[in-house]
């Protein structure tokens, strides 16, 4: 069985490893729930975006809200990337991390007044802007200061994404980006704004995408675009296209980034773009795949109509499949020989929605140690205490080496801000 997250997720006899490391003794360990990153695979799957676009003036901007641990941003920022941020607080993580300001940009519909001012003194290297209103606060907040912020407009290229309606963006009935057909007005005005220098264009068409087209169809949009922004004088210097690239959960084929940038570069060369420098803001498809969830399996519940495998990691852990019915693979990290039985695998929350996979092939015990897989994105970046539950430790592996890079939450750390009513 090839799994997603292969080779840096194997089975060595019949132990599920992450690089050199057996999974079911991190968790002898570490207890459990538990993230678990692999280093190389994070470095891995960054290596075809780099691939693919060396030679060209490009910066590679992870995704912060995908997995926002610091030790993975470190590991970014490390490999020479930039950063896509959406709040003052992924701002501050990406410092504290020792990213560079100079290499982020700052994506989001609801950007506050203190988050510009913070991000134009940090020095931010863009902000990815997505309505006259808030092209126009910002350069009030920006002329305040005695500066100009740099921007690029986020444009709504109103192309399918192929892809969950939660997680689909470039349509025009989604909140996101300025109208295809108001953008040239739209860098008008910005050009005239005191405290605006315009410096780009900016899509993002979605998440978990597994195909080319949408990508090249929006990129058609955004270059007519281009030309049309340039012809009323205003200069654009960087494509930023955004992320949304998909990954494996179960049966996908999403091309690799390499495959998707030679595509991309076809078009922009063919259109006669080439010479402009390219920012790409990849999440999912850089940590997805490197990181599980392992749980313990507390109690088995046969039933008439399903049978339940209760484990000890639930919807706050990992919120993909009760959000938007994700499916997420799940294996045991000890294989058995035992027949498998169909089981709806959940955990303890007082919900129905608190599932994690459902009508699964295992074959299982109470105690074993469950891996549920491509849990590397969107997974501890979405958990909350709900249930007054702590949430997990995550630790990284590089080879042999294991670093505990959170640990877990204590119950005490749940309601330390909260106070009782005087008596
Ligand atoms: N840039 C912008 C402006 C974004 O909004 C996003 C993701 C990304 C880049 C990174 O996209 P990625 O490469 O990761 O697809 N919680 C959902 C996914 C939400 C994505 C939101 N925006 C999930 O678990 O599927």
């Amino acid at each position: 069985m090839t799994l997603p997250g292969s080779p840096y997720l194997a089975y060595k006899g019949a132990d599920l490893y992450m690089d050199d490391i057996s999974l079911r003794d991190l968790v002898r360990q570490h207890g459990s729930p538990l993230y678990v990153y692999s280093r190389k695979a994070m470095l891995a799957a960054l290596a075809p975006y780099q691939r693919a676009l060396k030679g060209r003036q490009h910066l590679v901007c992870y995704a912060v809200k995908a997995n926002s641990n610091l030790a993975v941003l470190q590991t970014f920022a490390q490999a020479g990337c930039g950063f896509d941020i959406v709040s003052a607080g992924e701002l501050a993580r990406v410092l504290a991390a020792g990213g560079d300001a100079g290499k982020v940009v700052f994506s989001g519909v609801g950007k506050t007044r203190a988050e510009m001012k913070l991000a134009i003194e940090t020095g931010v290297r863009c902000f990815n802007v997505e309505s006259t209103a808030e092209l126009e606060v910002l350069s009030e907040v920006a002329a305040g200061l005695g500066q100009r912020a740099r921007v690029s407009l986020r444009v709504n290229p109103d192309v399918d994404a192929g892809t969950h309606p939660y997680i689909s963006t470039g349509l025009k009935g989604n909140k996101f980006g300025v109208a295809h057909e108001l953008a040239v007005n739209t860098y008008k005005r910005a050009a005239a704004l005191p405290g605006i220098e315009v410096v780009g264009i900016d899509c993002h068409i979605g998440s978990q995408i597994t195909e080319v087209s949408p990508y090249l169809d929006a990129l058609d949009r955004v270059l007519d675009l281009v030309e049309a922004i340039e012809a009323g004088g205003v200069r654009i210097h960087h494509l930023d296209l955004g992320g949304g690239l998909g990954i494996t959960y179960t049966d996908e084929t999403p091309p690799g980034a390499d495959e998707l940038i030679a595509q991309l570069l076809a078009k922009i060369d063919a259109r006669g773009h080439g010479h402009r420098e390219l920012v790409f803001e990849p999440g999912r498809s850089l940590v997805g795949n490197a990181g599980v969830l392992l749980t313990e399996v507390m109690y088995l519940k046969p039933g008439e109509k399903k049978n339940f495998c209760i484990v000890d990691a639930a919807m706050n852990d990992l919120m993909r499949p009760a959000l938007y019915e994700a499916y997420m693979g799940i294996v045991n990290t000890q294989q058995r020989d035992d027949a498998a039985q169909t089981w709806d695998v959940v955990g303890p929350v007082c919900e129905s929605g608190d599932w994690l996979g459902r009508d699964r092939q295992l074959s299982v015990q109470a105690g074993d140690v469950l891996a549920v897989l491509s849990a590397g994105a969107y997974g501890m970046t979405m958990a909350s205490n709900y249930n007054t539950r702590g949430r997990a430790a995550e630790l990284m592996v590089d080879g042999d080496q294991v670093w505990v890079v959170r640990e877990r939450e204590a119950v005490a750390d749940l309601f330390k801000l909260e106070k009782l009513l005087p008596a």
